[in-house]
């Protein structure tokens, strides 16, 4: 069997100014062979920096991308960007589906979708991003959960080179508390299972990352886990020192 290239993906959210491109920079360094070899890296700063952050990349794997994108490529959407302004500053990587969006601009499934395949027309990679609520989980649906929002969430045509799938229970983002290995192996196999019934064989080489509370101290055993293909992480991405644990993390 193929391994799976891992990716270690870093979401900053709404954080990030001109003073934070130090940090970027010190990882743009520390992302060395021989381990960038082996992984992808990659940074999701805010839109305002996207440009800067991929000239402070240049010479480095790791690589940029934009958290959210409009689905349409230009016209009359205030405050919105698109995949292609995305490329256009050289971002690579589009982050959809992301439960605070989900939430905060009630986004839906249609819409993700919609969106991922706008990312993949401009060439990017997705990162949809799927999870169960707490009320979901302490109902017992958190796999039909993950089903349905696999299914309406990743586009026809999906591949393994242009789609990522992060697993985030929303409870576990930012809070300091995670599902139980257990939780997480039975989570990651589901979702490979239904991805290779999608997509067939292909399916099984669509990288899978977990995301919500990953830091330098948890990640090699999160990593440990079958069908974790890498992690998708928020304020441990925010400080190079933090970032570069979870890198060293991958060895
Ligand atoms: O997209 C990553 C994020 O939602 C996880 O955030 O701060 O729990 O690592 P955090």
């Amino acid at each position: 069997t193929n391994k799976i290239r891992p990716l270690l993906a870093g979401n900053w959210k709404m954080n990030g100014t001109r003073a934070s491109l130090d940090q970027i920079k010190a990882m743009a360094d520390g992302v060395k062979a021989p381990l960038s070899e082996k992984i992808d890296t990659l940074l999701c700063p805010p839109a305002s920096l996207l440009y800067v952050a991929t000239a402070l990349c240049d010479d480095s794997p790791l690589a940029i991308g934009a958290q959210d994108c409009h689905q349409q490529v230009s016209g009359p959407h205030t405050g919105d960007i698109s995949a292609e302004m995305i490329a256009d500053c050289f971002g690579t990587h589009v982050i959809v589906g992301h439960s605070e969006r989900r939430r905060n601009h009630a986004e839906s499934d249609m819409l993700v979708r919609a969106k991922a395949e706008a990312a993949h027309a401009a060439g990017l990679i997705t990162i949809i991003c799927i999870g169960e609520t707490a009320y979901e989980r302490n109902s017992g649906q958190t796999l039909d959960v993950l089903k349905r929002e696999l299914n309406a969430s990743v586009p026809e045509g999906s591949t393994s080179e242009t789609t990522v799938v992060a697993y985030e229970p929303v409870w576990a983002i930012g809070s300091g508390q995670l599902p139980t290995r257990a939780d997480i192996e039975e989570a990651h196999f589901f979702m490979r299972d239904e991805l290779i019934e999608r997509f067939g064989a292909d399916g099984g080489q669509i990288r899978l990352l977990y995301g919500g509370s990953v830091n330098g101290d948890n990640a090699a055993e999160l990593l440990a886990i079958p069908n974790v293909n890498g992690v998708l992480v928020g304020g441990h991405s925010l400080k190079a020192v933090d970032f570069l644990a979870i890198y060293g993390a991958f060895e």
